[in-house]
C-alpha cells in the first residue's frame, strides 16, 4: 500500500479533520490511549494458524451513547463477543453526535500512530485524507473475502468502503437523511397533513397552523452544534432545488448554485421562529424527545432518529409517530453509512480482522441496524426484525429513483471543507446572516 510521509497532501487532508465547526472544535474530549504496549504494522497480519491466545485486546470508539444508538452498538458488540469469547474487547465510546469530538481524537491518534484497534467512521470522502496518508490497510483479502461480502453488499456501500480504489472500512449500516418525522396526534389536532407539503417552503404555514392550534413548537432543533442545521440545510437544498443542484453543491460549486444555496439558507431562517426555544442549548437527542413528548411537531433528522423512537415504550409507529420524505424529496434516499476501518500500526490486528469480518456479516447487521434505525448494506440480510418502519425505508431505498451521499455525514465531502461547511453553519446559527454564510460556504471548498 502506498505511503505518503508527513507534510504531502495526505495529512494536510487529514488535519482537516480536526475542529467540526465553531463551538464543537472547543469540546472537551478524551484523548483515549491504547491499553496496549506493542504496535504492531497492520499489513503484515495474518490470520494462519492462529490460535484465540494471539488476540490482543480489541479497542473500538465511536460516539454512539445514550439515545444516540447505544442499543444498537451494545447488540452489536454482544453478538460479536458470543463469536469470540476469547478476544476481550474494550470500547472506548467519545460521546458527541455527528461525531462531533471523535473525529478530532481519532485524527490526533492516527496522525501520533497510535490509533485504536478500529472506531465508527463515515466511509467516502471522509476515509479520503487517512487513505491519502497511508493510514489505513488493504483488507480487500483478509475482511472482504469473507462472509461473502463482495456479493453480497450492495454497489454503493462497497464502493465507499473503497475510497482509494482498496477496500479500507466495512459499512455496517445505511441511514436516510430526507426524513421528516412527526408527532402524529399533534399534527392531527392541528389540523395537518404532513404528506401534503409539497415543497420545504411550504413547510413553514404547516408550522404556523401547528403554532396556532396547539400548544406544541412547529419544529424540534437543535443548534448547540452545526451539523443539525447543516443537516436541515441540506434535505431543504434537495427538497426545493432537486438532486441536480444538490450534487452540483456537494461538489463545491457553490457559486455556481448562489440562489439555490442562499434560498435554503433562507428557509432555514425562516423555520427558525418554530424551533423550539431552548434549541441552542440541547443535544439532537434531547430535541427528539420533544417529539415524543408531544412538545413539537416535525423533526427533520437522519433515521437514527427513529432508532431512538423504537426504543421507546408507549411511542409507536403509525400510533404516535410517522415519517415522510422531506418535502420535494420523494423517490431520492439521501443517506450515509457509518463503518470500522482498519488502521496501520494496529494494536491488535488479529482481533481487528475478526471484528471486521463479524461487522460484514449478516449476524451483525441483523442485530445493529434495527434498533440503530438503518438499513443493513449487506442485501440478504432477513427483513423480520426490522419492524413496519424499516420495512418501508428498505422499500424506500430499493424504489428511490436517485440515492445521494450526505455532505454533512461525510460521505460527499471531505473532512477539510466540511469542517469550513460546519464553521460557517456555526455562524449562521449566531447571526442568521444569509449572504455572509454562503461567502464562508463557499470559501470552504476553496
Ligand atoms: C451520524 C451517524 C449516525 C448517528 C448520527 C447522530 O453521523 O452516521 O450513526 O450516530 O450521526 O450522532
Amino acid at each position: 500500500m502506498k505511503t505518503v510521509t508527513a507534510g504531502t497532501i495526505g495529512l494536510t487532508g487529514l488535519a482537516g479533520c480536526t475542529g467540526g465547526g465553531g463551538s464543537e472544535a472547543t469540546t472537551t474530549t478524551t484523548d483515549a490511549t491504547t491499553e496496549t504496549t506493542e504496535s504492531m504494522d497492520g499489513g503484515d497480519t495474518t490470520t494462519e494458524g492462529e490460535s484465540s491466545t494471539d488476540y490482543k485486546p480489541l479497542e473500538v470508539q465511536h460516539w454512539w451513547t445514550g439515545g444516540d444508538g447505544n442499543k444498537a452498538v451494545t447488540a452489536l458488540f454482544e453478538g460479536f463477543k458470543q463469536k469470540y469469547p476469547d478476544i476481550k474487547l474494550k470500547e472506548n465510546p467519545v460521546p458527541g453526535g455527528g461525531g462531533t469530538n471523535l473525529h478530532t481524537v481519532i485524527k490526533k491518534r492516527v496522525l501520533n500512530n497510535n490509533p485504536p484497534s478500529s472506531w465508527q467512521a463515515w466511509p467516502g470522502k471522509n476515509l479520503q485524507p487517512f487513505v491519502e496518508a497511508g493510514k489505513l490497510k488493504d483488507i480487500g483479502d483478509s475482511v472482504w473475502s469473507k462472509n461473502g461480502m463482495k456479493d453480497a453488499y450492495l454497489k454503493g456501500p462497497k464502493d465507499a468502503a473503497k475510497p482509494g480504489g482498496k477496500f479500507v472500512t466495512v459499512p455496517i449500516n445505511i441511514h436516510r437523511l430526507n426524513n421528516l418525522f412527526y408527532n402524529k396526534k399533534v399534527v392531527e389536532k392541528a389540523g395537518v397533513d404532513p404528506a401534503s407539503i409539497s415543497k420545504p417552503s411550504d413547510l413553514v404555514a404547516a408550522m404556523k397552523k401547528v403554532e396556532n392550534n396547539t400548544d406544541a413548537v412547529g419544529m424540534a432543533h437543535s443548534t448547540k452544534h452545526p451539523w443539525p442545521t447543516l443537516d436541515l440545510w441540506e434535505a431543504v437544498l434537495l427538497g426545493e432545488y432537486g438532486r441536480n443542484t444538490y450534487q452540483a453543491v456537494a461538489e463545491g460549486k457553490i457559486a455556481e448554485n448562489q440562489q439555490a444555496v442562499k434560498g435554503a439558507l433562507q428557509t432555514v431562517k425562516d423555520y427558525k421562529q418554530y424551533f423550539n426555544e431552548d434549541n441552542g442549548s440541547v443535544s439532537w437527542t434531547e430535541a427528539n424527545t420533544k417529539v415524543i413528548n408531544g412538545e413539537a411537531a416535525f423533526y427533520q433528522q437522519g433515521d437514527w432518529a427513529a432508532g431512538m423512537y423504537r426504543g421507546q415504550d408507549g411511542f409507536e409507529f403509525g400510533t404516535h409517530w410517522d415519517q415522510v420524505s422531506f418535502p420535494g424529496s420523494k423517490g431520492v434516499y439521501a443517506f450515509n453509512m457509518d463503518s470500522f476501518p482498519f488502521p496501520k500500526n494496529n494494536p491488535s490486528p488479529k482481533a481487528t480482522e475478526k471484528f471486521l469480518q463479524y461487522c460484514g456479516s449478516v449476524d451483525a447487521q441483523e442485530r445493529f441496524n434495527p434498533k440503530k434505525g438503518s438499513i443493513p448494506p449487506r442485501t440478504d440480510v432477513p427483513k423480520d426484525e426490522f419492524g413496519p418502519f424499516l420495512q418501508r425505508q428498505m422499500d424506500d431505498f430499493k424504489n428511490s429513483k436517485a440515492q445521494v451521499p450526505s455532505i454533512t455525514h461525510g460521505l460527499a465531502v471531505a473532512p477539510e471543507p466540511l469542517t469550513g461547511m460546519k464553521d460557517a453553519t456555526a455562524t449562521f446559527t449566531s447571526d442568521w446572516n444569509v449572504d455572509k454564510t454562503f461567502q464562508q460556504m463557499k470559501q470552504a471548498f476553496n
